[in-house]
């Protein structure tokens, strides 16, 4: 199973063996580890992997997820 963490003001956290990143064409992306994390900035100049610059910009994006199950914890 693969897993998809939102964090707050950052990336997205990507885990699980089973996950394949490709391209556009369909290419996949080699994966140095896992997890690894996407940027969702828009800042990183290592794309479409986050390279820390979103702390350097002050990016901010706190949606949580909602329903009955949700809760909130501070950001880690
Ligand atoms: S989310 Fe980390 S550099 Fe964009």
């Amino acid at each position: 199973m693969a897993t998809i963490k939102v964090r707050q003001n950052g990336s997205l956290l990507v885990d699980g063996e089973d996950v394949t990143l490709v391209d556009w064409n369909g290419n996949e992306y080699a994966l140095a580890k896992r997890p690894f994390a996407l940027c969702r900035c828009g800042h990183s100049t290592n794309k479409p992997f986050c390279d820390g610059t979103h702390s350097k910009i002050g990016f901010e994006a706190g949606e949580a997820a909602v329903g009955p199950e949700a809760r909130d914890r501070p950001a880690e």
